[in-house]
């Protein structure tokens, strides 16, 4: 992710190194349910309804952003429900999430004067404000046995995203590090997420094989899994 040097504008942001990277990790299973989000052009959400997902929902705030979205996904033929609300605001559960949140250490002072441009690439001042945001608001949004790709970058403060790391880990959270690419001085990885270990989920004896019965965690009860939440279009 770079900040653009020209006089000429990103309306959306463009798809880049990073954005193919996570992309390879938009593989549903036919029948899944998937959301991108802050999906800019898609790329991940269209792959992901290329596999076959049950369903796909792309966040963004930018209008522009959906409106590309919408029309490519017609073009193309496949099904993608554009959403634009602030990250996953008033969507329920998915199989798989997937982001590649701004993530540019930005000051006060070096905001882009267009807004667009800094929705996408304004990570706050070390980088990990909208990445923080996204892990908090995850297990909302991720069913018991759902996955999170997340995108993060060398850019943002090293010390903050070891502890967002430990953050969900000690949430009963599981998250490993499933690809490493150098980008010049950058280095981009994806992070993988997941609610809790197998091992937490291990089916007790005496239960007929089924899991145990959830307990409620900090990341709150798998029951009445999105209740009371808006529903993005199709979304069950
Ligand atoms: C770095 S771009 C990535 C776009 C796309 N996912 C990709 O990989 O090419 C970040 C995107 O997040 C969107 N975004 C930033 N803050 C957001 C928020 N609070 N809610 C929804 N989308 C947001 C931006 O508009 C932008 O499209």
């Amino acid at each position: 992710m770079t900040r653009t040097r020209t006089a000429t504008r990103i309306e959306v942001y463009p798809v880049r190194e990073d954005s193919r990277l996570l992309a390879r990790f938009a593989r549903p299973r036919p029948g899944q349910r998937v959301l991108e989000i802050g999906c800019g052009r898609g790329l991940a959400a269209l792959t992901a309804a290329r596999a076959r997902a049950r369903q796909v929902v792309a966040t963004d705030l930018n209008p522009a952003a959906l409106s590309a979205l919408r029309h490519r996904a017609l073009s193309d033929g496949l099904s993608v429900a554009p959403v634009r609300t602030d990250l996953a605001r008033g969507l329920r559960r998915f199989d798989l999430v997937l982001s590649n949140p701004p993530y540019l250490p930005t000051g006060r002072n070096a905001r882009d004067p267009d807004r667009w441009e800094n929705l996408a690439l304004d990570g706050g001042p070390d980088g990990c404000a909208v990445t923080a945001r996204i892990l908090r608001a995850l297990p909302s949004h991720l069913r018991p046995d759902g996955v999170a790709y997340l995108l993060v970058s060398s850019e943002q403060s090293a010390s903050h995203l070891a502890r967002l790391r430990s953050g969900w880990r000690r949430r009963g959270g599981v998250v490993r590090t499933v690809a490493r690419e150098r980008w010049g001085e950058e280095v981009l990885s994806v992070w993988q997420l997941s609610r809790a270990s197998r091992r937490t989920r291990r089916a007790t004896p005496g239960t007929g094989g089924r899991p145990p019965a959830p307990r409620p965690t900090r990341f709150g009860s798998s029951r009445g899994a999105g209740s009371g939440r808006r529903n993005a279009p199709g979304v069950a």
